[in-house]
C-alpha cells in the first residue's frame, strides 16, 4: 500500500472544529425547532423522547468518537495516559448512545409504531454491536486484564481495521438518513397518492 499522504495543515484541529459544529448543530436544531429533549413526556408527540435519539447519537458515535480516535495524536504523554482517554471516551460515547438508542425505542413504544422496520434502524442496530464488541475486546486485550504480548500485537491490526469500518458504516448510515429525509419530505403522504394521480391524468 502506498504511504499515507502528509497533511500539512491542523487536521485534527480541524476534526475537532467539524465535530465541535455538528454537535452544536444538532442541539440548536432540537432545542430552537423541534420542542427539546426530555426521558420522560406528557405531550402526545413524544417529539422531545425522539429528539434525544439524534442529539446523542451524533454527540457520542461522531463528536465523541471522533476525539477518542484522535487521542493517540492529541494527547500530550505517555502511552498509557493516551490510551485511557482513547478508552474513557469511547466508553462515554457507549453509553450516550445507547441512552440514544433506549429513547428512540421508548418512543416507538409510547407511540404505537413497530421495532426495525427501516434499514437506517437495520444498519444503526449493527452499527451499535459492533461498536460496543469492539470496544468490550479492546478493554479485555489492550487494558484489563490484558492479553498476552503476541496477542496484543496480533489483535492491534484488526482494532485499528474495525474502527476505520465503523466510521465507514457510520457515514453511510448517515448518508442513507439524510437521503430518507429528503424522500419522506418530497413524496406525498399515502392519502395523497390517488389525488396526484387523478391531477396527472
Ligand atoms: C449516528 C448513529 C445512529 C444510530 C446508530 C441510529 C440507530 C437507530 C436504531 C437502531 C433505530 C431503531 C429503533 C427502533 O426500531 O425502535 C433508529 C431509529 C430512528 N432513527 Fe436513528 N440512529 C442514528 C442516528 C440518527 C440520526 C442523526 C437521526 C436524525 C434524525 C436518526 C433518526 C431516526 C429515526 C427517524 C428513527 C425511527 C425510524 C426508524 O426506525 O428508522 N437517527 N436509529
Amino acid at each position: 500500500m502506498a504511504a499515507a499522504p502528509a497533511v500539512r495543515f491542523p487536521v485534527s484541529g480541524l476534526v475537532r472544529l467539524l465535530g465541535l459544529a455538528a454537535a452544536a448543530g444538532i442541539l440548536f436544531w432540537a432545542v430552537h425547532y423541534r420542542g427539546g429533549m426530555a426521558l420522560s413526556t406528557d405531550e402526545e408527540s413524544k417529539l422531545p423522547i425522539f429528539n434525544v435519539h439524534p442529539v446523542l447519537m451524533l454527540i457520542g458515535l461522531v463528536t465523541l468518537n471522533g476525539e477518542a480516535l484522535l487521542a493517540y495524536k492529541t494527547v500530550p504523554g505517555t502511552k498509557k495516559l493516551k490510551k485511557l482517554v482513547h478508552l474513557a471516551l469511547q466508553f462515554l460515547a457507549m453509553f450516550l448512545c445507547l441512552i440514544g438508542l433506549w429513547a428512540v425505542w421508548k418512543f416507538h413504544d409510547e407511540r404505537k409504531i413497530d421495532h426495525l422496520y427501516t434499514l437506517h434502524s437495520w444498519l444503526g442496530l449493527t452499527c451499535i454491536i459492533f461498536f460496543s464488541l469492539q470496544w468490550a475486546t479492546g478493554f479485555w486485550t489492550f487494558w484489563y486484564p490484558g492479553g498476552s504480548r503476541s496477542g496484543r500485537a496480533s489483535l492491534l491490526p484488526w482494532h485499528v481495521f474495525f474502527e476505520a469500518m465503523f466510521m465507514n458504516s457510520l457515514g453511510m448510515l448517515l448518508v442513507v438518513l439524510g437521503a430518507l429525509v429528503i424522500l419522506a419530505i418530497v413524496s406525498p403522504g399515502p392519502g395523497k397518492i390517488d389525488t396526484y394521480r387523478g391531477s396527472s391524468e
